[in-house]
C-alpha cells in the first residue's frame, strides 16, 4: 500500500480525505529537516507540503522511494526540481486554491496603506485621538500597476476594476488585446508604467527576470508618492532601495507579505512609517487552505494508485 507523509500543516479537510481514501496509508511528521529529513522521505511513497519544510539537494539525493512530492499551494521554490527530477520524483503542486484569497490580502494590504489603517490603530489602542496625522488617499480614480497578469495578477485587476482605479498592466505572456478586453492598459516594460502609477503591485514568480525588479534604479523613475505592494515572492522588491525610497519620501509607502529569507523577523523595513507587513498571509485563510489541502491529496493519492 503507498503511504504519504505530510511534512507541514494541512487543513483538518486534507486529514480528513487522507483518513478516508482507501488504498495509502500516512504520517504527519512536520518540522523535520536535515538528515532526519532526508531518512523520513525514504520511507514513503509520496509527500504533501506547503512552503515550511525544504526540500534541498542533500535531502532528495540518493532517494530510492519517494515517487512524488505536491505542494498544496503554488510556488514550489522550497523543492529543488533539479535534485527531484535527479531522483526520479514528480512535482507537482495546486496553483488555483489560493488564488482569490491572495488576491484579496493584495487589495487589504492597498487600502491599510491608503489609510494607515496599523498605525492608526496602533495609536489609539496607545490612548491617542490623532486624526490629523492619519489624513489618508482614495483609491477610486488611482492608477494601479499590475506586473504579472496570471491567476492572482488578474484577480486583483477584477477587484481594482470594481474599485473604480485605472489599470496598466505588464505581463510578457498577456497580448494587448486581451487585456483590453479586461480593462487593462498593457506596456512593453515595467518601467513604461512606473512615472504613471499611484500604486504598484506583484504578482509573479520570483526569477531571474523579476529579481530586484524595484530597485534604485527603478525608484528614480516611479511616480513620487507611489505605495508599493508584494504579496509573492521575497527578493522581487529590492528592500534597501525600498528602505532608502520611504526615508528619502519617494515612496508612498510599501506593505509586504514576503520576504527573501523566510521566516523572516528582522526586515530593515519593519517599524518604518508607512510600512505595512504581514507574515506569509497571502494564502492563510480557511477557504484556501482547504481548497489547496484537498487537491493535494486528491491529485498526490490519484498519482500513486494509477500513476496519473
Ligand atoms: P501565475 O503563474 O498564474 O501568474 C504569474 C504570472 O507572472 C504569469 O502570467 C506570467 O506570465 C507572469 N510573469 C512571469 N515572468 C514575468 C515577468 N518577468 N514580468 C511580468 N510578468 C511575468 O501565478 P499566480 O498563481 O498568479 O501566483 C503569482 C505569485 O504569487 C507566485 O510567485 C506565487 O508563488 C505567489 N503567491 C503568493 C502567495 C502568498 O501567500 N503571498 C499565495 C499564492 C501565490
Ligand atoms: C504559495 O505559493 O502558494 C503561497 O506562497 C502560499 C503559501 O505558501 O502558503
Amino acid at each position: 500500500m503507498p503511504s504519504i507523509i505530510v511534512l507541514d500543516d494541512l487543513s483538518p479537510e486534507g486529514l480528513a480525505l487522507l483518513d478516508a481514501a482507501e488504498g495509502v496509508s500516512y504520517e504527519v511528521r512536520t518540522g523535520l529537516k536535515g538528515d532526519a529529513l532526508k531518512s523520513a522521505l525514504n520511507e514513503f511513497d509520496g509527500a504533501i507540503c506547503r512552503s515550511g519544510v525544504k526540500l534541498t539537494p542533500d535531502v532528495l539525493e540518493g532517494n530510492t522511494r519517494l515517487r512524488a512530492v505536491v505542494r498544496a499551494g503554488v510556488g514550489t521554490d522550497n523543492i529543488d526540481k533539479t535534485a527531484a527530477t535527479r531522483a526520479g520524483i514528480v512535482v507537482m503542486n495546486t496553483p488555483a486554491g489560493n488564488t482569490i484569497s491572495t488576491a484579496e490580502h493584495a487589495i487589504a494590504l492597498m487600502f491599510a496603506l491608503s489609510r494607515n489603517i496599523p498605525a492608526a490603530n496602533q495609536s489609539l489602542v496607545e490612548g491617542r485621538w490623532d486624526r490629523k496625522k492619519f489624513m489618508g488617499a482614495q483609491l477610486a480614480g488611482k492608477t494601479l500597476g499590475i506586473v504579472g497578469l496570471g491567476r492572482i495578477g488578474l484577480a486583483v485587476a477584477s477587484r481594482a476594476r470594481a474599485m473604480e482605479m485605472d489599470l496598466i498592466g505588464y505581463d510578457p505572456f498577456m497580448s494587448a488585446d486581451m487585456a483590453k478586453s479586461l480593462g487593462i492598459e498593457l506596456v512593453e516594460k515595467v518601467e513604461d508604467m512606473l512615472p504613471r502609477v499611484d500604486y504598484l503591485t506583484v504578482h509573479t514568480p520570483l526569477t531571474d527576470e523579476t529579481r530586484g525588479l524595484i530597485s534604485d534604479a527603478a525608484l528614480e523613475k516611479i511616480k513620487p508618492g507611489c505605495r508599493l505592494i508584494n504579496c509573492a515572492r521575497g527578493g522581487i522588491f529590492d528592500e534597501a532601495a525600498l528602505k532608502k525610497g520611504l526615508e528619502s519620501g519617494k515612496l508612498g509607502g510599501v506593505a509586504l507579505d514576503v520576504y527573501p529569507d523566510e521566516p523572516c523577523t528582522d526586515s530593515p523595513l519593519f517599524g518604518m512609517p508607512n510600512v505595512v507587513c504581514t507574515p506569509h498571509l497571502g494564502a492563510s485563510t480557511e477557504e484556501a487552505q482547504t481548497q489547496v489541502a484537498v487537491e493535494a491529496v486528491e491529485l498526490l493519492t490519484a498519482y500513486l494508485k494509477t500513476g496519473a
